[in-house]
């Protein structure tokens, strides 16, 4: 019932547009999520974090999304990807593709190199016996406060070895995004061309929420296809979540949460979708 994202993203990746991945956390953020998706009319990526699973339980995340893409989009014909980001080990993504996922990423990008390979072309074979499309991490996209030393970037020789001998189906790449809320960052667009040039595979961007339109839109056109937004959606939930915030009633502030949401999650598509054309 989710969407293998393979064929979407190649589609994207020939017209120079990009497909958006936004992260869940509980009911609410689905909704939001779901309805931005319903209201673009365009498909767009669920995700869901190893973490998410432990805060909500891996059952109750995928069956509240189950239930809201059957309500929302059985008119409309959207579409969903339901996405596990940065899963670590075997045992995620086995417990994923059971629950229904059509996506998983195998983040192995803290191994060695030969670690990386042996462990995502193990998650490769599982995943494609289910038709389900894996995504790998080959350098390390950093998290805010650590320091990036430059042989975390991915290197454009390597990732072509990588995806040969994986058989990956898209590649997030380091290029000198940073998760979480980061404005300043140095992009090594030329890298991003370079490894787009040798590998035939979507190409994707991990830290999207410190990358204002400009930086996109950039990253876009250099080659990447996939756009990962986690950070910039709890702050626009957290922003909607205190205009309420002194009601009694907590699905005051929550309804705001989720509408501040949904219109960032919206703009963000129909961007992506457009390439920032
Ligand atoms: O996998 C999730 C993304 O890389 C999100 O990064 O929190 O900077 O938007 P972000
Ligand atoms: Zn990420």
């Amino acid at each position: 019932m989710f969407l293998n994202p393979i064929q979407l993203l190649l589609d994207a990746q020939r017209k120079k547009n990009a497909i958006g991945h936004f992260n869940i956390f509980n009911m609410e953020s689905a909704k939001a999520v779901v309805s931005a998706i319903g209201k673009a009319k365009k498909p767009a990526f669920v995700a869901i974090t190893e973490t998410t699973i432990r805060y909500a339980g891996l059952g109750c995340i995928v069956g509240i999304v189950k239930e809201l893409t059957k309500a929302q989009f059985n008119h409309s014909g959207s579409k969903a990807i339901l996405h596990l980001d940065h899963g670590k080990s075997v045992e995620t993504i086995k417990r994923a593709i059971e629950a229904g996922f059509s996506s998983v990423m195998i983040d192995g990008s803290a191994l060695s190199l030969e670690e990386n390979i042996e462990l995502t072309k193990q998650v490769v074979k599982i995943a494609h016996k289910s038709e389900i499309a894996v995504e790998a991490e080959l350098g390390h996209v950093g998290r805010v406060g650590e320091i990036i030393p430059k042989h975390y970037l991915t290197n454009p020789k390597t990732a072509e070895e990588f995806v040969e001998k994986t058989g990956v189906d898209s590649l997030a790449v380091a290029v000198g995004t940073i998760h979480g809320l980061v404005t300043k960052v140095k992009i090594d667009f030329e890298r991003l061309r370079r490894i787009r040039q040798g590998v035939p595979v979507p190409l994707v961007i991990h830290g999207g929420t410190g990358l204002g339109d400009v930086a996109l839109k950039d990253l876009i056109e250099a080659g990447a296809t996939k756009i990962n937004i986690d950070t910039a959606l709890r702050i626009a939930f957290m922003r909607g979540l205190r205009q309420n915030i002194t009601e009694s009633d907590p699905r005051k502030p929550l309804t705001s949460a989720m509408d501040e949401e949904t219109i960032l999650v919206e703009d963000y598509i129909k961007k992506f979708d457009k390439g920032f054309k």
